[in-house]
C-alpha cells in the first residue's frame, strides 16, 4: 500500500487545508477571535498610513526643508483641521456602535457558557445517578426499596425522587428545598440504608459530583404529589407496625433499643408532648438533614398521606403501650379527632414546654432546641453529632 506513489491532487488539499483552517478557527475562543480580528485591522490600518507617510515623504525628500511647501494658514485652519476632526468623529462612532454591540454579545455568550456547564453537569449528574443511586431509588427516580440492616425487617422503603421539590416545598420545615437535598444526599440517613456521600461524611462523591447529581435530580422533577390521603381501615397497631417500627422498634426503644434504630424513643412520649403535640409531630414529621428525619405522615412520604382519623389511631395506640406512670394526668383515656383538636384550641393543659401548638416551626441550618443534640448524641454510632446545617423542628 504505502509503495504506490499518492498521485498530488491540489484541489483536495486546498480541501485539506480548508478544513483545517476551519477546525483551528473553530477551535480559538469567539472573543480571542473578535479580538484577533480587530488587532489584524488596526495592524493593517497603521500599515497604510505610515505607508502613504513615507511616500508622500519621499516625494519632497529632495526639496531642501526650508524649501518645502507648507500648508497654507487658510488650510490649516480649516481642511486640515476639519480632517483630523472627521477622523475624532469616525473613530468616536465606531466605538459608541462597537461597545454596547460586545457588551450584548457578551451577555449572550456568559449565558450559553452557564447553559453549557449547566447541561453537562445534570449529563454528569444522571451517570453518578444511575451507578450509584438508581440501584434503590429506581431508574426513573420513582422510587424503590433497599435491604434493610435489621435482621428480619422487611424492606426499606427508599423514596420517590422525583417529587422531591413538590413534596418538600409544601412543608414548613424545610425552608430551602435544594440545599435540604444536597445536605440530604451529603450526610445521608444515618441508621437507615441511605447512605452518606460527601467527603466529610465518609462518602465517596466529590463536592462536584454531589452538586451533579444534585442538579440531575432538580432537572427530573415533577408538579405532583399523592395529595388524597389514603382511606385505611387499619388500627393504630397495625399502622405502627407498617410505618414506625422500622425506625422506632417494637419495643418503641427506638435509639435505646437493642438494635438501636434511628427514631427517637417513643416510651414516655406523652410526658414530652400531650396528643396533641404528638398528631402533630405525625402531620409534618421533624425534618433533618444530616440525620434520619421523622417523616411527615401528611407530606407523602413514598406513601399516601393518611387522613386525621388514622393517625389518631396510631396515637391512641401510642397511649396503649405506656404505663399509667408514663402518662400524666388528663391523658389517660383514648382520645378522639374532635377531643385532641379542642385540647390545642386550649392553652395551658400541655405538658413540658408542649403548648399544644401545631407545632412544625422551621428552624433551618441550627439544632433547634433539644432535639438536634439528642438525635446525635444518643444516637447510638450513628454519624449525626456533626450538627452542621441541620434542619429540625420541635413542637414549640
Ligand atoms: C442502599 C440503598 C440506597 C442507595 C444506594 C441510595 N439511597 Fe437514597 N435513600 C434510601 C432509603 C432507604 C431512603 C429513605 C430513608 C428514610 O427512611 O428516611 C433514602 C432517602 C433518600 C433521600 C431523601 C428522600 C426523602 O423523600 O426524604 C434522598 C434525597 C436520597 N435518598 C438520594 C439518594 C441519592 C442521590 C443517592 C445516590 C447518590 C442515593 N440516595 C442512594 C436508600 C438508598
Ligand atoms: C425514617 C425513620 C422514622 C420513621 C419511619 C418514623 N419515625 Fe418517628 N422519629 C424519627 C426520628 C429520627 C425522630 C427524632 C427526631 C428528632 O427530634 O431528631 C422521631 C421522632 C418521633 C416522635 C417525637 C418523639 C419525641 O419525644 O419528641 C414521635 C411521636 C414519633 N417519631 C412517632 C412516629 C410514629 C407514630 C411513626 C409511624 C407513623 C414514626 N414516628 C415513624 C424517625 C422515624
Amino acid at each position: 500500500m504505502s509503495s504506490l506513489p499518492t498521485p498530488s491532487r491540489p484541489p483536495a488539499r486546498m480541501a485539506i487545508f480548508w478544513d483545517w483552517l476551519a477546525d483551528a478557527v473553530a477551535g480559538i475562543p469567539t472573543t480571542l477571535l473578535v479580538v484577533g480580528v480587530l488587532v489584524l485591522a488596526a495592524a493593517v490600518v497603521v500599515g497604510y498610513l505610515s505607508h502613504d507617510a513615507a511616500r508622500k515623504r519621499r516625494a519632497v525628500e529632495r526639496v531642501p526643508p526650508v524649501m518645502r511647501p507648507g500648508h497654507s494658514d487658510e488650510e490649516l485652519e480649516k481642511s486640515v483641521l476639519e480632517r483630523y476632526m472627521a477622523w475624532g468623529v469616525a473613530l468616536t462612532l465606531f466605538f459608541a456602535v462597537f461597545f454596547p454591540v460586545y457588551w450584548i454579545y457578551e451577555i449572550g455568550r456568559l449565558e450559553g457558557a452557564t447553559q453549557e456547564q449547566y447541561v453537562a453537569s445534570v449529563v454528569a449528574g444522571e451517570e453518578l445517578y444511575q451507578q450509584n443511586c438508581s440501584e434503590c431509588h429506581g431508574e426513573n427516580l420513582q422510587g424503590g426499596a433497599a435491604a434493610s440492616p435489621y435482621e428480619g425487617d422487611e424492606p426499606w422503603p427508599a423514596p420517590q425522587l422525583n417529587n422531591f421539590v413538590a413534596r418538600y416545598s409544601d412543608s414548613e420545615n424545610v425552608s430551602d428545598v435544594e440545599q435540604f437535598l444536597y445536605n440530604t444526599i451529603y450526610w445521608g440517613r444515618p441508621g437507615t440504608p441511605m447512605p452518606s456521600w460527601g467527603q466529610n461524611a465518609a462518602g465517596p462523591l466529590t463536592d462536584d459530583e454531589l452538586e451533579d447529581v444534585k442538579n440531575f435530580i432538580l432537572a427530573n422533577q415533577v408538579d405532583e404529589t399523592q395529595s388524597e390521603p389514603e382511606e385505611t381501615a387499619a388500627t393504630g397497631e397495625e399502622l405502627y407496625a407498617q410505618n414506625c417500627m422500622r425506625c422506632h422498634g417494637g419495643d418503641l426503644k427506638g435509639w435505646n433499643g437493642t438494635p438501636q434504630r434511628p427514631g427517637h424513643p417513643l416510651t414516655e412520649v406523652f410526658q414530652r408532648h400531650s396528643s396533641a403535640g404528638v398528631l402533630s409531630i405525625l402531620r409534618n414529621g421533624i425534618i433533618r438533614s444530616t440525620t434520619a428525619v421523622m417523616p411527615s405522615w401528611q407530606q407523602g412520604y413514598q406513601h399516601r398521606p393518611y387522613a386525621d382519623e388514622a393517625l389518631v389511631r396510631v396515637v391512641n395506640y401510642l397511649r396503649q403501650r405506656q404505663s399509667a406512670e408514663q402518662l400524666p394526668a388528663g391523658e389517660q383515656q383514648e382520645m378522639s379527632l374532635a377531643e385532641i383538636q379542642a385540647m390545642r384550641e386550649s392553652p395551658g393543659q400541655a405538658s413540658t414546654g408542649d403548648s399544644g401548638s401545631d407545632g412544625g416551626s422551621a428552624s433551618d441550618g441550627q439544632n433547634s432546641g433539644d432535639g438536634g443534640g439528642e438525635s446525635g448524641g444518643d444516637g447510638g454510632g450513628e454519624s449525626g453529632s456533626d450538627g452542621g446545617g441541620e434542619q429540625g423542628t420541635q413542637d414549640a
